[in-house]
């Protein structure tokens, strides 16, 4: 067999697979298999907190009719539902929520992505995505403010003229100012992403905020 080349690329072919999926398979798998997955009311935090009542106070006739009261169980219902709707629009198609450690992606959109970032509910099945026709997502939380993400969402040329980003008229009743269940849980839930660490913007004030 090692007298041919092509039996010898047959043997390295098969090692090199299996050192692959060892490296990548098994070694994780044991790595972290005592780690237990967080729930969606587990990964609601201040900083997603203060966005959800920001939302409640801007829009509170829509708010209450969706979701009530801005407390922590209607937050994770509110994450659970946008991604669904994230999932369900395929917003996975034009956006990644991973910034790899090439490239210099941390100096474009932050902290490289952990293992332990997608260690909860809400990224099962993980929602990497593969294509970039937009940013990466995984840290846009408090990028941008509520009415800012109500208004693209609801017409993206408004905000950026050339944007191939499809509008969303289906999360509002009528006008940006009426965003609906579906528009407030997928507003709550990128303002989510990237909550979990200190280059969210305000981090520190925002972890103040008074539950009351
Ligand atoms: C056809 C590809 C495409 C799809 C589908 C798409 N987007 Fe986008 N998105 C873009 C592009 C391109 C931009 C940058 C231009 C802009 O701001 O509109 C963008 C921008 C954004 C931004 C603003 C990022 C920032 O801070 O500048 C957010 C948030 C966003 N998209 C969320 C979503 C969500 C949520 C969905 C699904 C409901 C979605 N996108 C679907 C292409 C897409």
């Amino acid at each position: 067999m090692f007298e041919s080349k092509s039996g010898i690329f047959f043997i390295a072919g098969i090692g090199f697979f299996l050192l692959a999926f060892l490296g990548n398979g098994v070694v994780p798998m044991i790595m972290y298999k005592d780690r237990v997955e967080q729930t969606a009311e587990q990964v609601v935090n201040k900083r997603v907190m203060a966005q959800f009542r920001d939302l409640a106070e801007r829009y509170p006739e829509s708010f209450k009719e969706a979701f009530g009261e801005p407390t922590e169980e209607a937050c994770a219902e509110a994450l659970r539902l946008g991604r669904q709707v994230y999932v369900g629009e395929g917003c996975w198609h034009c956006h990644s929520q991973f910034v790899r450690p090439v490239s210099n992606e941390s100096r474009r959109w932050g902290p490289v992505a952990k293992t332990t970032e997608y260690d909860n509910e809400l990224q099962r099945p993980v929602l990497f995505g593969t294509r970039r026709v937009g940013p990466d997502l995984s840290r846009e939380g408090g990028r941008r403010g509520n009415d800012w993400h109500a208004v693209h969402f609801h017409r993206p040329k408004d905000v950026q003229v050339d944007s191939p980003m499809p509008a969303y008229p289906w999360f509002f009743e009528g006008s940006p100012d009426r965003p609906n269940r579906r528009g407030i849980a997928i507003i709550t839930y990128v303002q989510w992403l990237g909550s979990w660490l200190p280059s969210y913007p305000y981090y520190e004030e925002l972890a103040e905020v008074q539950d009351d």
